[in-house]
């Protein structure tokens, strides 16, 4: 069988993330033949056109080459305010400006958690439309949106509930079936 890796950003930077428990929940739910390497945005700086004046900062070549070295991307988000966080935001801008094009036709899968009862279903829908600007190719379904997620993860940071688990575990699938359909 065909082997995958895929990489994995979370838009939040904070300890505790629920984001990044649901990223790292992510990454031991896969079958044997998909790894998930998570890459941290906590070093990108605010985004400035000038700062490409001769490379790109490093932080960004890194994410850049990591991105398009991977069978896909998967983007953990939060929502603040009906919408992605800033960090995540500024992250992208940057890397869509790499002369690269990290995002031309990459397979992402999108998936988020919040405490609310829409689980972020507001910021992807606003992540996808992004995605329609850098020319992904993102991943339709299943969707993941964790409501009140502050109840699903117990205390040492594990994801405890049972369908969430199994829906992460489809959609990790339904992406590796999609980066093959892609690349067919
Ligand atoms: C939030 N939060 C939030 N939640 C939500 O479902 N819809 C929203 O619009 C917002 N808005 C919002 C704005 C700001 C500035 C903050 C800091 C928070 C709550 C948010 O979902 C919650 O803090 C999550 O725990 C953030 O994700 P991480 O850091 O746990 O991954």
């Amino acid at each position: 069988m065909k082997k995958y890796h895929f990489v994995a950003i979370s838009g939040s930077l904070r300890q505790g993330s629920l984001n990044t428990m649901t990223l790292q929940a992510a990454q031991q739910l896969v079958p044997a033949h998909v790894t998930i390497e998570h890459l941290s945005i906590e070093e990108v700086p605010m985004y400035n056109f000038d700062l490409y004046d001769k490379h790109p900062p490093e932080i960004i070549e890194k994410l850049s080459k990591a991105i398009k070295a991977a069978d896909a991307l998967i983007l953990v988000t939060p929502e603040y305010n009906y919408s992605i966080p800033g960090v995540l935001k500024n992250a992208i801008d940057f890397l869509s400006k790499h002369p690269d094009k990290p995002f031309d036709f990459k397979p992402v899968g999108i998936m988020g958690a919040s405490p609310s009862l829409l689980g972020t279903a507001r910021a992807q829908y606003q992540l996808r439309q992004m995605l329609v600007a850098v020319n992904a190719l993102t991943l339709n379904q299943p969707e993941i949106m964790i409501a009140q997620a502050n109840t699903k993860f117990d205390k040492t940071g594990h994801l405890t509930d049972e369908p969430t688990k199994a829906l992460i575990g489809k959609f990790i699938v339904s992406l590796s079936e999609f980066c093959a359909r892609v690349s067919a």
